[in-house]
């Protein structure tokens, strides 16, 4: 038996599976964010503990002859927070989550040295660790004098279970202080903001045993065998949970956020492009990605400003492709990240008349965000990455509408996994296992059982094309407006 812990910004899962890599149980807690100040987002690590303590306690209730065969366990956590601790291990402040925008100024600053982006293959982004403790040294002085250690969110929790300091190359990926080409912390980015090695965690990979459950835990009543594995960052975990390791495996994600992923057998950086280029959570793979930040978030708005619920919204979109309609929405209601790296833009409709309806403005909102992640799939692409299919995931993608909209779009089929036990979680058990056997990832890692392949329609291809081209172009007009 193995656990996969998907520490997530709203809460946990726990996801135990035998060792085929079927599901045996699952359990959830949740915790909240806090936003003191507008554009702050904090989280503190004692409510981590508190829901894998909840959540581990409840599959031991429920499953307690699966539970005491647990052989290891490992977790997927949300990316780039800053957790910062003191010589003791004393969290000294509220972890800064990774869409917390407040160090704006520091990563810009640090970005606009070359040396960033061209050690680290990525944008300097607000959200990513080094501009956080920047902020830290700018603004609270005298707990940056105390910070003894660094660690990412799902760090902190394997330092809780198993009392090391470790982190792994997909987590560590993200914090702008790695050499992602290089895997290994690199000097000339920790100078930046007045870090040094002795304040990183070892690093690992993300399928390897970081070590056992320390006797300070007994109380959480894992077996004393079971291993605490490395694990890795949401995304890259979520490629492990559906088989998208390396070139031409991926998936586009219809979440609250829009994601476009390819797995990368080498390191191909195109940081001007706004793809994120991070390390797979398994040895000797990188992955890439866009980002769209509303996806479902923008079907979500239309729902409050309309009163109708977005399962709704969709069913009265209908079924069927049509051409693209004369109304046009732009989702750029939080900024975008790919390819414009623009917090400041908003969102818009044009093309809005007396006759527009709910369902006229529904399938434009499909379209928008269907077009942004095209965006995303151009920009990939520019870096090398070529998907031919991908997996659709995420809430959206089950809508048929949606689907077939983004097929036609992208020009790609796109696969839909059978409901059921996967994403991060899956990933999580599955680093597990491969840490406690020795497996070669791709046999563990394959893809989920397919439900159905929706494919572009071929007659409205060209049309879509068109549409697609009008909205990329559109985009300098809305950047201008005031
Ligand atoms: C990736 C990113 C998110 C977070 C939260 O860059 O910011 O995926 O990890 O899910």
């Amino acid at each position: 038996m193995f656990l996969g812990l998907d520490l997530g910004t709203s809460g946990v899962k726990a996801l135990l599976v035998d060792g085929e890599g079927r599901a045996v149980g699952s359990a959830d807690a949740t915790y909240d964010v806090s936003n003191p100040v507008p554009g702050w987002s904090e989280q503190d690590p004692a409510d981590w503990i508190a829901g894998v303590s909840a959540v581990l306690a409840a599959l031991k209730s429920e499953h307690s002859q699966a539970f005491d065969a647990v052989e290891g366990l490992a977790l997927s956590g949300h990316m780039h927070g800053a957790v910062i601790v003191d010589e003791a291990g004393a969290v000294l402040r509220p972890c800064i989550l990774w869409n917390d925008t407040r160090s704006f100024e520091q990563a810009r600053a640090i970005d606009s040295d070359p040396a960033a982006r061209a050690i680290s293959g990525n944008i300097v982004f607000p959200g990513f660790t080094a501009p956080k403790l920047a902020w830290v040294a700018d603004n609270e002085p005298d707990i940056f004098a105390k910070v003894a250690r660094v660690m990412l969110p799902k760090d902190y929790v394997v330092w809780w279970l198993t009392g090391r300091y470790v982190t792994e190359m997909s987590d560590a990926a993200g914090t702008a202080w790695l050499d992602v080409g290089a895997r290994s912390w690199s000097d000339d980015l920790l100078s930046v903001g007045g870090m040094t090695q002795a304040q990183m965690p070892d690093l690992v990979e993300g399928s390897e045993v970081v070590g056992d459950v320390q006797p300070a835990r007994a109380d959480l009543g894992l077996p004393a065998t079971c291993k605490v594995i490395a694990g890795g960052a949401d995304n890259a975990v979520a490629a492990c949970g559906v088989g998208a390791l390396g070139e031409g495996q991926g998936f586009v994600s219809l979440g609250t956020s829009g994601v476009v992923l390819s797995g990368r057998d080498t390191y191909a950086p195109l940081p001007a492009s706004a793809v994120h280029t991070f390390c797979h959570a398994i040895p000797g793979r990188w992955y890439q990605m866009g980002v769209v930040l509303a996806a479902t978030d923008s079907l979500n708005w239309l729902s409050r400003v309309t009163g109708q619920s977005a399962e709704a919204l969709a069913k009265g979109a209908g079924d069927t492709l049509q051409a693209p309609g004369a109304v046009k929405f732009y989702p750029y209601l939080s900024g975008e990240r790919t390819p414009h790296n623009d917090a400041h833009v908003r969102a818009g409709f044009t093309g809005l008349g007396v006759g527009t309806d709910s369902a006229d403005l529904t399938r434009a909102v499909m379209a928008g965000v269907s077009f942004a992640l095209r965006d995303s799939f151009e920009a990939l692409k520019a870096t090398g990455a070529s998907l031919e299919t991908a997996l659709a995931i995420g809430g959206g993608s089950r809508s048929d509408l949606w689907c077939s909209m983004l097929a036609t779009t992208l020009n790609i089929p796109l696969e839909r996994p059978e409901e059921g036990a996967f994403g991060a979680a899956l990933g999580a058990a599955r680093l597990a296992m491969c840490g406690v056997t020795g497996a070669d990832p791709a046999s563990i890692m394959t893809k989920p059982p397919i439900a159905d392949i929706i494919h572009p329609q071929g007659s409205l291809v060209a049309a879509y094309e068109d549409a697609y081209r009008g909205f990329a172009a559109a985009y300098p007009t809305l950047k201008a407006m005031p």
